[in-house]
């Protein structure tokens, strides 16, 4: 798979309990009103589908495909929908799902292009923060674990589309 492992940073227990304690604060934050879950494919799908099964109040769940563009991909800060969710976003609270915040500048584009649609609330919950940018124009409401500035992989990240499906979180050697 390319790069190895170098050491486990976070194992299956330590998410599953993460995990479930963000799903907790998710159902409390949202007493009332529709929810949707917005997904960021691909990163997201496995904290994305943990996490909504802690989540004990009613909620639909849609995705979100961003590519971005430009000379230097991620950095850059452009991006475009490759995939638009199906549902009206008007009036509902909004919770895009990411898996890792880095710069930011990939979620700053999105929620400035997510604000647009006039939801009734708009939050983000990221599983890791690297907490890498001074700051952020639209804070991370909901985050799993403050991580370390390595490289990670596994529980949905992926380096060049490898070790997404491993169940623990790792950094690379
Ligand atoms: P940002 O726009 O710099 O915050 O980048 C966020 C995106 O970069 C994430 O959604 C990931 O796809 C990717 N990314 C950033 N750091 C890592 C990492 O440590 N491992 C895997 N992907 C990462
Ligand atoms: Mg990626």
């Amino acid at each position: 798979m390319g790069r190895a492992v170098k050491r486990v940073v976070y194992d299956e227990r330590h998410i599953a309990a993460k995990v479930r304690e963000m799903g907790g604060a998710i159902s409390a934050a949202y007493p009332e009103g529709d929810l949707l879950v917005l997904g960021l494919l691909k990163g997201s799908f496995i904290f994305l589908s943990d996490l909504v099964r802690q989540i004990t109040r009613p909620l639909q769940v849609d995705f979100l495909v961003a590519a971005s563009y430009g000379d230097n991909t991620f950095s850059s800060g452009n991006v475009r929908l490759l995939y638009d969710p199906e549902t009206k976003l008007e009036g509902k609270h909004i919770l895009l799902v990411e898996d890792i915040v880095d710069t930011g500048r990939t979620l700053g584009r999105l929620m400035d292009l997510l604000s647009a649609r006039r939801p009734r609330s708009l939050e983000i919950c990221a599983l890791l923060h690297k907490h890498v940018a001074k700051e952020l124009k639209y804070p991370v409401r909901f985050t799993g674990f403050d991580a370390p500035n390595e490289f990670l992989v596994g529980y949905g990240l992926d380096h060049a589309e490898n070790f997404r499906h491993i169940p623990y979180i790792a950094s690379l050697q």
